[in-house]
């Protein structure tokens, strides 16, 4: 079987950077070139001082300092590694279509094609290419057809090898994987892959399967833990006019090991740039198929999502009297969950937008996301000019100051730091009647309420 010597990632993103980093630390007799086009990001990972890295991971600067520079580069010299590697990932993002046919919903291929290209120009000897980015279903089957149809005639093996980690545990996720996939159907370049998670990963942890079985199983997993928090949020909803609670209904159902404990949260709504993206891709490509009923049943997890998310601000106006306008309500948090800088899809943004309708006085205070991603994220919306966004929201760094003469907080993200705020302190900064909107359900009740504090928290 053909050693792997050298590896090339395309893609040095939240998945190409991490998961190299970790295969690099593993495999230490592989040289691992991870290669990207956006030079500030490359630079990014390549700066000495490991708190600069281009997003942030608890454990990953670790990682990184141990493998950079022995046998894990990152680089902008995208044609070189390619030519220079056995088995190259293609790990570049996949959103949503914003054009065309599928706009909305289908998956947006041009940069796994303009990849796939770039391989078949470059590769001058034979190579093994690994899906690693989330594909439609039977991408691989176009692979290889631009693959042998562009190349040099040389031949290409393709393996699917979705990833699984979820953002801000990437680096245990990665460490000690539920399992990892491989989908392939040339059974020397699935074990030359295989062996590579070997250095690592138990044997009866990576399944093989074939390809489409692996590509579709990625959207699959996606959709089903999207589904999960679906669920519970519906509940959340019924538990707040019944007088149940709906963290003690997650507790009760979770017990039962048929459904099990994890991932039964109820929050303000699921974000980041997976869950919906990969449901939309699934609903898409269900209709292509004429099946309706599959494509209408996914759907009504996004659909549920983005009730949660639009009935968390209508609570938020209807509980201040109606009226929101010149009022300062402080969000604590903008990521889509806590340990992560990633906004993709956060329901922070939708939140925010709802209440900037109404023309709130927004204050925003996340500990690891930036003012600029904050008013990106407020601008690609197109709802309002970039000076309204800036007129109505400011992004502090102190979070006391933000609390200062405030009207509510609203809890966005689920960062440990909000737990451990002096409650009381920011009780004597705030208006009265002090209203705090938990969305994360971090908060205890009766201490907030012995405050003072008008406190209201999702599915209570
Ligand atoms: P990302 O946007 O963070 O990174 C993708 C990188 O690819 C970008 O830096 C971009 O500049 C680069 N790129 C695009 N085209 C290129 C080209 N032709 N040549 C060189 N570089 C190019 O995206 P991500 O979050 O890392 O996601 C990547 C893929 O992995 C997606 O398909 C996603 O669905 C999947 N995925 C993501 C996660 C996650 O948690 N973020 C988890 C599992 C799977
Ligand atoms: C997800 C999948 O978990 C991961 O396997 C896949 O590779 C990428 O997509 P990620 O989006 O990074 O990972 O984070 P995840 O922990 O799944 O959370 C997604 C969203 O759901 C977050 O907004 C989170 O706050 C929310 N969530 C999660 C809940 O609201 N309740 C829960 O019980 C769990």
């Amino acid at each position: 079987m053909r050693e792997i010597k050298r590896i090339a990632c395309v893609g040095a993103g939240y998945v190409g950077g991490p998961t190299m980093s970790v295969i690099a630390q593993k495999n230490p007799a592989i040289t691992i070139t991870v290669v990207d086009l956006n030079q500030s990001r490359i630079d990014a990972w390549n700066d000495p001082d490991l708190n600069n890295l281009p997003i942030y991971e608890p454990g990953l600067d670790a990682v990184v300092g141990e493998a950079r520079g022995r046998n894990l580069f990152f680089s902008t010299e995208v044609d070189k590694a390619i030519a220079e590697a056995d088995m190259i990932f293609i790990s570049v993002n996949t959103p949503t279509k914003t054009y065309g046919k599928g706009k909305g919903q289908a998956a947006d291929l041009k940069y796994i094609e303009l990849c796939a290209r770039q391989i078949a120009r470059v590769a001058k000897d034979d190579k093994i290419v690994v899906e690693k980015s989330t594909l439609p279903v039977r991408t691989a089957a176009t692979l290889k057809s631009i693959l042998d149809n562009t190349g040099n005639g040389v031949n290409f093996h393709i393996l699917s090898n979705p990833e699984f980690l979820a953002e801000g545990t990437a680096i245990p996720d990665l460490h000690h994987p539920d399992r990892v996939l491989i989908g392939g159907e040339d059974q020397e370049a699935i074990e030359a892959l295989v062996q590579i998670y070997e250095a690592w990963v138990p044997r009866e942890r990576i399944l093989t399967t074939n390809l489409w079985s692996s590509e579709l199983s990625k959207l699959v997993a996606n959709a089903f833990l999207a589904q999960r928090v679906s669920s519970i949020n519906a509940i959340s909803e019924l538990c707040e006019v019944t007088g149940a609670n709906v963290d003690e209904v997650s507790r009760a159902i979770g017990y039962d090991s048929r459904i099990g404990s994890k991932f039964l949260k109820a929050s303000v709504g699921f974000g980041g740039s997976c869950f919906q993206k990969d449901i939309l891709n699934l609903v898409y490509i269900a209709r292509s198929y004429n099946l309706t009923a599959v494509a209408d049943y996914w759907e009504q997890v996004i659909l549920l999502n983005d009730h949660q998310k639009e009935r968390f601000a209508q609570h938020i106006i209807k509980t201040m009297y109606n009226t929101v306008n010149g009022k300062k309500i402080v969000f604590l948090g903008w990521a889509f969950k806590k340990d992560t800088n990633d906004t993709r899809e956060s329901a922070a943004i939708y939140v925010a937008d709802h209440l900037l309708e109404e023309e709130a006085e927004i204050v925003v205070y996340d500990p690891k996301v930036s003012a600029e991603q904050i008013y990106r994220d407020l601008d690609y919306l197109g709802t309002r000019s970039p000076s309204e966004n800036r007129r109505l929201l400011t992004v502090v760094s102190d979070p006391y100051e933000a609390l200062a003469e405030a009207h509510a907080v609203a809890i966005l993200t689920e960062w440990d730091e909000f737990k451990h705020y002096d409650w009381s302190k920011v009780k004597g900064k705030m208006k009265k009647p002090s209203f705090v909107f938990d969305g994360r359900k971090i908060l205890n009740r009766k201490e907030l309420e012995d405050l003072g504090f008008q406190y209201y928290a999702i599915g209570e």
